[in-house]
């Protein structure tokens, strides 16, 4: 019996593995209820008296040794583990790939933050809309060549259906819906049905601006666009009102920036004069103001609207229309990272 246990002891001591699953099939053998060493110690009863000590003493021994070899063994993973890790924690992490904003929607947010620092609000109008509320309530004469179907895309034949033109829809929905005073902003989607070019597009986006108010004069206006000009491209910015002509504003104007580019030197993106064309804008016209049922005597009015692919060409130094819809993420890429 004592030559089995010293038999046993050379077995655990030449035992060894760097694998946990062996070494837990080590332990069952020898230290599970029903191992080796629990099994030598129900036999221990039927040692004879003189022979207990001895005997107790190996199987005990046994017991420690087969203990001892265990934990040497699982410390012996553990410390290999630490110095040739699985995982090279001092590496970079791999770049997690976040989504960017398209430039349209981080212009489209800068323009409105811009405007509601100075209490616009904003609304939003139908992308079908009615002829009256895109045309006839902003006073565009029935004959006005806007309404050509060169222009604008008609729905089903029915010439008083279409997709709107130009967020300005919205002045009248918003006109015949409130009252003044009315000082809001509309961003939208417009529909011309234009051939697609590195300066035109069939789908682009707008926002119009619209203050109603007792004595509101074109003062304010300018001030309210200068304000903006600023904000958008630079405190150095200066604006340029051109007299224009659009059917629901009297008097109307183009308004430029100076070139943000070149700084007023000239360059092929303002053509070499310095300034650059970035919205319409003007007094609403008062016949307007009464298409709406609001009272021109009492009231009056400024309206703008501007492109945001134009203004975000401007910001980003884009010169092809085409890029905003095509969404080739190398373009997109570009802006990861500009969430403001
Ligand atoms: N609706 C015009 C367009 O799409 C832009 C515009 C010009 C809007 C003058 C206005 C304005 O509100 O006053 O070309």
């Amino acid at each position: 019996m004592l030559k089995k246990i010293a038999h046993y002891i050379k077995e655990v001591e030449s035992f060894n593995s760097s694998d946990h699953g062996e070494i837990e099939q080590f332990r069952i053998k020898f230290l599970s209820k029903k191992g080796i060493i629990p099994g030598l110690f129900s036999e221990f009863k039927n040692i004879p008296a003189g022979q207990k000590k001895a005997f107790g003493n190996k199987i005990n021994l046994l017991k420690n040794i087969t203990a001892d070899r265990i934990n040497t063994l699982k410390n012996q993973i553990d410390t290999l583990h630490e110095e040739s890790p699985l995982y090279d924690l001092s590496l970079p992490p791999e770049p997690i790939l976040l989504g960017s904003r398209h430039p349209v929607s981080i212009v489209r947010r800068e323009i409105i933050d811009i405007f509601s620092k100075i209490g616009f609000l904003i609304s939003e109008g139908p992308e079908i809309e009615d002829n009256w509320h895109n045309f006839s309530g902003l006073n565009f004469p029935d004959e006005h060549p806007a309404r050509d179907m060169q222009d604008t895309f008609f729905i089903e034949k029915n010439p008083d259906i279409l997709l709107r033109t130009h967020t300005s829809s919205v002045q009248v929905r918003v006109m015949e819906s409130e009252k003044p005073p009315i000082r809001k902003i509309f961003p939208g989607r417009v529909f011309r049905n234009e051939a697609i070019s590195a300066r035109a597009h069939c789908i682009f986006h707008q926002i119009e601006g619209l203050y109603i108010n007792e004595n509101v004069s074109f003062a304010d206006l300018k001030q309210t666009l200068l304000f903006f000009a600023k904000a958008m491209f630079g405190e150095n910015t200066e604006i340029r009102l051109r007299p224009s002509f659009f059917p629901f504003t009297e008097p109307s104007a183009e308004m430029d920036i100076s070139c943000s580019i070149c700084f007023g030197k000239g360059c092929n993106v303002c053509k070499y004069t310095g300034f650059v064309e970035i919205l319409g804008c003007g007094m609403v016209d008062p016949s307007v103001l009464e298409l709406s049922k609001i009272n021109s005597k009492k009231y009056t009015g400024f309206a703008f609207g501007m492109g945001i692919e134009r203004i975000a060409m401007l910001k980003y130094q884009i010169n092809d229309l085409r890029l905003f819809f095509e969404n080739d993420v190398r373009f997109l890429n570009q802006f990861r990272g500009d969430f403001s």
